[in-house]
């Protein structure tokens, strides 16, 4: 049975019980919902795999309230930590460092790094304060699908699979952390996420972008640094096809497009605050305003889901320009889609 709570500080007090015994919550983040246990017991963790249907070979973020608890997770700590953790922590940035031998393999999916975190949300701070240990989490979805940005798109994945539920609200960010690598000489973004690239090299100069941002999935024999990556991913119950290119192109495409599959299926469009207007058929939904990318971002995966809600069967996606969160946002529009994407223009 799953205890589906609120955010008093009672509440918050059984929640943080239930991960110290070993048991399973799921709590808000500023980025997406994350689903906890006990970093450092492998049991506990164990269940957060079964409860996602998650690949063993995937690992697991750590989520930390305070600086000091790095020093037992991480056996080396990079020059840059530092920096890094004095501008963007808590916030949506995780940092993979060399990990210590007490965070148990299947945390790091036998990989010698740990990600580690410190989420900017008052209840996910509470939460790891009162239970005083590091707290595995993952997004809280099923394996493969939309990450949740509310509490009701967690109790529809996860409602009889985890022990608690905190409802917290809305995230505000609505898109992962960024993975950033600093384990080795040069920092690397793995995932593009609610840090972005611009941001990271104002502090650190020159860092590399990994090649699959964008790039295409990979065979499930492939060992690529950010395991998630070669999972399919995000993806709605419909199927997403991306248009990509020049602005007015792309709304003259998703028209002729839409018009002509309206035929036989139920078509979404997901439009922009600047181009909804701009369609003559099927369901038009703005996920936000193209000069406040950040909105977009705070949307796009709760807009899967209402297109699921709504019995689409093909849903029609504007791309974006990929500077600052657009990066993070076209990597997770690009693997929705399942690299379905038509090219507009040059
Ligand atoms: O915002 C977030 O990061 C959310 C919230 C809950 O904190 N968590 C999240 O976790 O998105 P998850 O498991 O859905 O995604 C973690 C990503 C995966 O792509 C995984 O492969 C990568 O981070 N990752 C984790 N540890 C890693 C490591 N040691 N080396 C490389 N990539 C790692
Ligand atoms: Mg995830």
């Amino acid at each position: 049975m799953t205890r589906i709570i609120g955010t008093s500080e009672d509440e918050i007090k059984i929640a943080a019980e239930t991960l110290k015994n070993g048991g399973t919550v799921v709590f808000p983040t500023e980025t997406v919902y994350g689903l906890g246990a006990n970093a450092l017991d492998e049991s506990a963790v164990r269940k957060i795999f079964k409860a996602k249907g998650r690949p063993s070979d995937n690992p697991l973020i750590v989520h930390i309230s305070d600086l000091n608890q790095l020093n037992e997770l991480v056996s080396i700590i990079p020059e840059s930590l530092h920096m890094l953790a004095e501008k963007f922590w808590p916030g949506p940035l995780t940092l993979v460092m060399k990990k210590s031998s007490i965070v148990p393999d299947i945390v790091s999916a036998g990989l010698s790094t740990v990600g580690i975190r410190m989420p900017d949300h008052p209840v996910a701070l509470n939460l790891l304060r009162h239970a005083g240990i590091p707290v595995a989490a993952p997004s809280a979805n099923i394996s493969g699908s939309p990450s949740p940005t509310q509490a009701d798109h967690v109790i529809a994945d996860m409602n009889g699979k985890v022990d608690v539920i905190i409802d917290g609200g809305d995230c505000r960010v609505g898109l992962e952390s960024t993975v950033l690598d600093i384990s080795g000489e040069v920092p690397e973004v793995l995932r593009p996420g609610g840090i972005t690239a611009e941001q990271i090299k104002s502090v650190l100069g020159e860092i590399k972008i990994d090649k699959f941002i964008y790039g295409k999935p990979l065979d499930r024999s492939a060992k690529p640094k950010s395991p998630g990556v070669k999972y399919k991913h995000y993806s709605p119950k419909a199927e997403v096809i991306l248009f990509d290119g020049d602005l007015d192109m792309v709304i003259s495409e998703i028209n002729t497009q839409a018009n002509k599959l309206a035929e036989h299926k139920k078509v979404g469009i997901m439009a922009t605050e600047q181009t909804k207007n701009s369609y003559s058929c099927g369901l038009v939904i703005s996920s936000g305003d193209r000069n406040h990318p950040k909105t977009i971002a705070a949307n796009f995966f709760k807009l899967l889901r209402n297109f699921d809600e709504q019995g689409v069967d093909v849903i029609l996606i504007e791309g974006v320009d990929k500077q600052g969160v657009g990066m993070a946002i076209m990597n997770r529009m690009i693997r929705a889609a399942g690299h379905n994407i038509i090219q507009c223009g040059s």
